[in-house]
């Protein structure tokens, strides 16, 4: 991965992340939800948990929890091969590898089954798209040691890159990077290879914790074949417009529970509901939304697959 930062690059990285911490810290403690769309007043939806607790006990009195537990631990490995015709011909073949939303101390069973998905694929570089944990608040030491598990199998030649989610907390990114997870916070690495490169810009989740750093972050990255992080798809419009060609994102679990056919009941998103779960375009941009490893506020599934995503990049030819 190249890193031809200055000393005057690095601390002024450095001050930038002291002041987005505390700013985070802050937007934590209040507990509202900064969208790109505007401040909304809570995150915590007092009819959305009465409505959850009769779900979960009318699977249990029906007995269909445990077939949506089975249903939660069916994760699959999707391949893909997305074709460019901008893209650096140094780059034709390089492979990303997407694991989001692993919720680790949630039915951890899904990352050991995530792990051995991913252990043999050998990408060129592997990005976690957000959510590491279950809860929104507290402690996270816990989940240390199978995020170390899954990310010690595997072996990507440039690194693994990851972005916050909307569960996860401004103090687990010093945590996360002992583990050898780099966590962009609106900042851009740049990956280089005879002489061409492609660059990947990840945001801060965006739906909890929209800040205009985002923004600039998207719109500050070099120019060239530029890939975005996101930890939901509500900020594809604003990639788009920056020239972003390949956007990736999780946060719905591809609604995790869906109508037959795969219609999500809710999507947790303020814009852009369309792209809930896999492959979209916006403009000239490409979007995937990955379903995700694991699951959130139930450990259950219905018509909804949990993957990891490997990504094939291809330079197209122009006609
Ligand atoms: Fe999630």
């Amino acid at each position: 991965m190249k890193n031809d930062t200055t000393p005057q690059d690095a601390a002024g990285a450095t001050d930038r992340r002291a002041v987005w911490h505390r700013q985070r810290i802050r937007m934590e403690r209040l507990g509202e939800k900064h969208t790109p769309n505007g401040r909304q007043a809570t995150r915590h939806w007092d009819l959305f948990k009465v409505l959850l607790g009769a779900f979960d006990l009318g699977l249990k009195l029906t007995g269909l929890h445990e077939r949506g537990v089975r249903n939660a631990l069916n994760i699959k490995l999707t391949c893909l091969e997305l074709a460019f015709t901008d893209l650096p011909a140094a780059f034709d073949g390089f492979r990303i590898l997407q694991i989001s939303d692993p919720h680790v101390d949630f039915l951890p069973a899904t990352t050991e089954i995530a792990r051995g998905l991913a252990k043999d694929l050998d990408p060129d570089i592997c990005v976690i798209t957000g959510d590491f944990k279950r809860g929104f608040s507290g402690p996270f030491d816990h989940i240390l040691p199978a995020l170390r598990d899954l990310i010690s199998g595997i072996s990507a030649r440039h690194g693994v890159l990851g972005i916050l989610g909307n569960h996860d907390t401004a103090d687990m990114v010093e945590a996360l990077e002992d583990l050898g997870i780099r966590i962009l916070v609106n900042e851009t690495r740049t990956i280089e290879r005879d002489g061409a490169r492609i660059h990947f810009t990840g945001t801060d989740d965006v739906h909890y914790f929209y800040t205009d750093a985002a923004r600039h972050a998207l719109a500050e990255a070099p120019g060239g074949f530029k890939v975005a992080l996101v930890h939901s798809p509500e900020l594809a419009g604003v990639a788009a417009d920056r020239g972003t060609r390949l956007y990736l994102a999780g946060h719905t679990h591809g609604g995790q529970v869906c109508f037959p056919g795969g219609r999500p009941v809710i999507t947790h998103l303020t814009c852009h509901r369309g792209y809930a779960s896999g492959l979209w375009r916006h403009g000239t941009m490409v979007g995937y939304t990955s379903t995700g490893v694991g699951v959130s506020a139930l450990p259950v599934r219905f018509n909804s697959r949990g993957e990891i995503v490997l990504i094939t990049l291809r330079r197209q030819e122009q006609a």
